[in-house]
């Protein structure tokens, strides 16, 4: 695992961005994992900036998220379609048709779970995961005691995470108490993965990953299992490392 130390989220934002567009550059027609919160935004502005300025093309490039909430509909501003059209999608030259996200709506959800898998087969895999980690450990929306074997699978959400997410709600009561995830087999399958932690908030979260044990009971513990991880963190959640 590589740790890549930077002065502030900023600076995080900047390191993740330089590698996608290397590996965009270099496999114009990548497939891109990626993650929806606060964490990546401001490695999604710096690749719309950086399109804008150098012309990098996304045409070919293919792209699948984490997860979605269920129960919203695409156009739900809280749902994670809407956030990646408003905060990447819509800014770049990528087409709508290769970017895929679990359909919170289906009316079958756990048919929705098997497609989806499906679709990251077909696709060939994805080549390099975007992640952020959440104070419990989680990844995508894989809680504590979330079997390392699982794929694409509905979640029910812990209600720490319900309440950390309900900055972007009117109230913690219309948080969705479910939601689709990609399994942890699903994203260990990435060939590369890069995971972006910034803040306090997650300096405790960080140390468990970096000292603590393989757990179920820490999903992001599971990362230690692949061979091409690279940590970018900033000094806030480097705190006690
Ligand atoms: P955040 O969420 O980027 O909004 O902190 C990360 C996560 O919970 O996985």
């Amino acid at each position: 695992m590589k740790l890549i130390r930077t002065e502030n989220y900023e600076a995080m934002s900047l390191e993740a961005g330089k590698i996608i567009v290397d590996k965009i550059r270099s496999n114009p027609s990548l497939t891109l994992g990626l993650a929806t919160g606060s964490t990546p935004k401001g490695l999604y502005k710096y690749l719309i900036k950086e399109h804008q300025e150098n012309g990098t093309s996304y045409k070919q490039v293919k792209s699948v998220n984490l997860d979605e909430y269920s129960g919203l509909q695409a156009h739900d501003p809280n749902s994670y379609h809407y956030f990646m059209r408003q905060n990447l999608f819509n800014h770049l030259d990528i087409s709508e048709y290769e970017t895929h996200i679990p359909n919170g709506a289906a009316r079958d959800l756990e048919q929705e779970c098997i497609r989806y898998e499906q679709l990251i087969q077909e696709l060939g895999g994805v080549d390099l995961q975007i992640l952020g980690i959440g104070q419990n450990g989680h990844i995508g929306f894989n809680e504590p005691g979330t079997p390392f074997s699982s794929r694409t699978h509905i979640v029910t959400l812990a209600e720490n995470t319900r309440e950390a997410n309900s900055r972007f709600f009117n109230s913690l009561a219309e948080v969705p108490t479910h939601a689709i995830t990609m399994g942890i087999a699903s994203i260990l399958d990435s060939r590369e993965i890069l995971l972006l932690v910034s803040g306090e908030k997650k300096a405790e979260a960080l140390l468990k990953f970096m000292n603590g044990e393989i757990s179920e009971d820490f999903p992001a513990s599971a990362l230690k299992h692949h061979q091409n991880v690279t940590v970018i963190a900033d000094k806030d959640a480097l705190k006690y490392i």
